[in-house]
């Protein structure tokens, strides 16, 4: 049921897409809501102020001395607004709210609103992957900003890929479902639709930021143990998997800790990534974060034996025959069993890659480990290392659920459902 007092502030930035702004009026306007709009100065070279006036029926907001009868323009918009949405919202408007810069009636509004703030970025795809726009979207974030993700497509400058603004529809419908209290309805799908609909949109696709607020850290990738300085014992993990989580987690509004050993793969953008090499190194990056986070995907295939003693210099052939011929291995910490013992609100997640009797040695980790859940696949004879799919058995304390090959990127999103569920 919705409230008919309910007043959407709806910010316009200088964007091409500037245009649909009327169109996502219309759709609060249909649903029984009050639309009050506020334009940058820049926004008025793309659509000119009358529209919204006359869409609205009400004034429209632009210089923060414009309207005589009231001297204090921005503190009432800020106040009259249930929510603030910002649809489109250039880079230099996300980055001068990150930083608290006021300049304009829509950026003072922004600061001095205690309403939710709603931000639907629409910019050119280069701009929208620059790592300060993804540094100043990950930091409002951070601050519960919520982000309506932007579409993949064609773009007004001529450019393919991420920046369109969605559907003023779909904009519309996630801002009301989060006035009326069910924004997570697509994260919270059952992972059994999850995967049958895995050709339809997941929860990141349609720009779901549910994991706002949450605090997530994932180990991904090889580690590396060193026998001298150019020696080394590692294995073929190649951090897809960890990569994914990391990935879609972030996607859903999550801060997320991406613990990698060395990998040949692109970190996501918004996500902060420390770069580990030993078991130990990526066991103590783990331990410094592992406290405030809320979930843990321990991704990483961690090598089990390091070499005891690690030599200061390179092992000679003739020299050193003795020392090479016969490397004494020790055991390394077990991250996954280090912390799954120490968690106290945290969800655990494990992996466990088996040759064989996948299932009874996954939930034997389980319970050795102390995990909430382990992932577990098949590895060996006709699966590949490094693949971008994968068929896995998530298994629980309260059971086994099978997904057939998928993509990483889909599973990704069943398992970050299926963990956000355990607490
Ligand atoms: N793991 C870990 N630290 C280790 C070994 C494993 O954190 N030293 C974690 C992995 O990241 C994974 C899970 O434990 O989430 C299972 O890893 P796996 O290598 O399959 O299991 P192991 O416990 O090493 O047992 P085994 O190799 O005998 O199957």
């Amino acid at each position: 049921m919705v409230n008919q007092q309910k007043t959407v502030l709806l910010g316009v930035t200088g964007c091409i897409a500037a245009y649909k702004a009327c169109e996502i009026v219309r759709a609060f306007q249909k649903a029984g809501y009050r639309v009050k709009v506020v334009m940058t100065e820049h926004a008025t070279h793309f659509i000119d102020p009358t529209t919204f006036r006359a869409l609205t029926r009400e004034p429209v907001g632009l210089g923060l001395f414009d309207d005589p009868s009231d001297p204090i323009h921005h503190i009432s918009l800020a106040q009259e607004a249930d929510v603030f949405l910002i649809a489109p919202c250039t880079a230099n408007v996300m980055a001068k709210i990150t930083y608290g810069l006021a300049d304009d009636l829509l950026t003072t509004t922004a600061l001095a609103t205690t309403a939710p703030l709603v931000i639907a970025p629409a910019m050119n795809v280069h701009m929208y992957e620059n790592a300060a726009t993804q540094h100043n979207m990950a930091i409002l974030k951070q601050r519960g900003v919520t982000f309506i993700e932007a579409d993949d497509g064609y773009l007004a400058c001529g450019d393919v890929g991420k920046g369109r603004l969605p559907e003023p529809e779909t904009i519309a419908r996630f801002v009301m479902d989060l006035l009326e209290g069910q924004v997570s309805g697509a994260a919270e799908q059952s992972p059994q639709q999850g995967a049958q609909q895995n050709s339809q949109q997941t929860a990141s696709q349609s720009g779901v930021q549910d994991l706002v607020g949450k605090r997530v850290v994932v180990t991904a990738g090889p580690t590396v143990e060193p026998i001298d300085p150019v020696r080394y014992l590692t294995n073929r993990s190649s951090g897809k998997f960890g990569y994914a989580i990391a990935q879609a987690a972030a996607d859903r509004g999550a801060s997320v800790t991406l613990i990698s050993g060395p990998v040949a793969l692109q970190p996501p953008a918004s996500v902060e990534v420390v770069h580990v090499e030993s078991a130990r190194d990526m066991l103590a990056a783990a331990e410094r974060v592992f406290d405030k986070c809320d979930a843990a995907f321990f991704a990483a295939a961690v090598a089990d034996l390091r070499p005891l003693n690690e030599a200061d210099q390179k092992l000679k052939k003739g020299i050193n025959d003795d020392l090479l011929s016969h490397i004494e291995l020790t055991e390394n910490p077990d991250i996954l069993s280090t912390l799954g013992h120490k968690k106290t609100h945290q969800v655990v997640v494990g992996f466990a890659a088996e040759t064989h009797d996948v299932l009874t040695y996954a939930q034997a980790k389980l319970q050795k480990k102390n995990a909430d859940m382990i992932v577990a696949n098949a590895v060996g004879a006709h699966k590949t290392f490094g693949s971008d799919t994968d068929e896995v058995w998530l298994v629980t304390a309260d059971g086994v659920e099978h997904y057939e090959e998928m993509p990483k990127a889909d599973l990704a999103q069943i398992i970050l459902d299926k963990a956000f569920a355990i607490n």
